[in-house]
């Protein structure tokens, strides 16, 4: 089966204030590549990602749902708190030619939350995941991109618990972590609030162990 196409790192922009596409942004989209073909048959209807940065993924995820045998037409969103991602992620998909992104300048979903309440099938997050000290966490600047406190929890764990409010029944994350901020223990965490999930992929990558969290929810149970 032919490959379908991702973003090209050559059309994607970024600057000294927005993450610059690397192993983790890489592995996240080989996951979700690997995965397109899903989408034909449980056609998303509304497709979020949170911290889009450079725009290199959520460019990817709209090229790869047009790519599909049967086209998915999504509502397709990109949110980070950044200005400069922001403008960086609508300047790649403008180089993509890709014009049905909406992108948002927001804290988490800020406003959005309720707007997306139980309607976000597929949800992509690379969060700042790297371990530091709490107080560098959302100090401001390109910090903000990596830095994720306590375990590199932090932000993470201000989003899991919006899981079950956010996501559409059928709705999926996927989520890049490293090992320290125990990609196992948050699948079992999730399985208390009705999630089921699995390590999609892996990579070893200068010193970080790259993993993608992917959790869906448990079927209800037949009455
Ligand atoms: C690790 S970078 C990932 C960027 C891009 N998605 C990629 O994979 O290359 C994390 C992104 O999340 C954004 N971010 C961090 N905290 C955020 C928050 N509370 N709300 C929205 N975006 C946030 C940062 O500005 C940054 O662009």
């Amino acid at each position: 089966m032919t490959e379908l196409a991702v973003a090209e790192i050559k059309h994607t922009h970024w600057n000294g204030n927005v993450y610059e596409p690397s192993d983790d942004t890489f592995l996240l989209v080989d996951v979700l590549q690997e995965y397109a073909r899903k989408w034909e048959s449980s056609k998303p209807r509304c497709c979020l990602e949170l911290g889009c940065g450079s725009g290199f993924v959520i460019t990817s995820l709209a090229l790869l749902l047009r790519q599909l045998a049967s086209p998915v037409r999504a509502q397709l969103l990109a949110i980070d708190h950044s200005p400069a991602a922001a403008e960086a992620t609508a300047q790649t998909l403008r180089s993509h030619q890709v014009a049905d992104v909406e992108v948002v300048i927001a804290s988490l979903f800020g406003p959005l939350l309720e707007r997306l309440q139980g309607s976000v099938d597929v949800l992509l997050f690379n969060p700042p995941y790297v371990p530091t000290p709490d107080e560098e966490v959302e100090r401001g600047g390109i910090a903000s991109a990596w830095a994720g406190g306590w375990k590199g929890r932090r932000v993470i764990d201000r989003v899991l618990p919006l899981l079950p409010k956010l996501l559409s029944p059928t709705g999926e994350l996927f989520m890049v972590t490293v090992t320290e901020n125990e990609p196992k223990g948050i699948i079992d965490e999730m399985k208390a609030h009705g999630f089921q999930g699995r390590i999609a992929g892996t990579r070893q990558a200068d010193e970080e162990t790259l993993s993608i969290v992917h959790l869906w929810r448990e079927p209800l149970a037949a009455a």
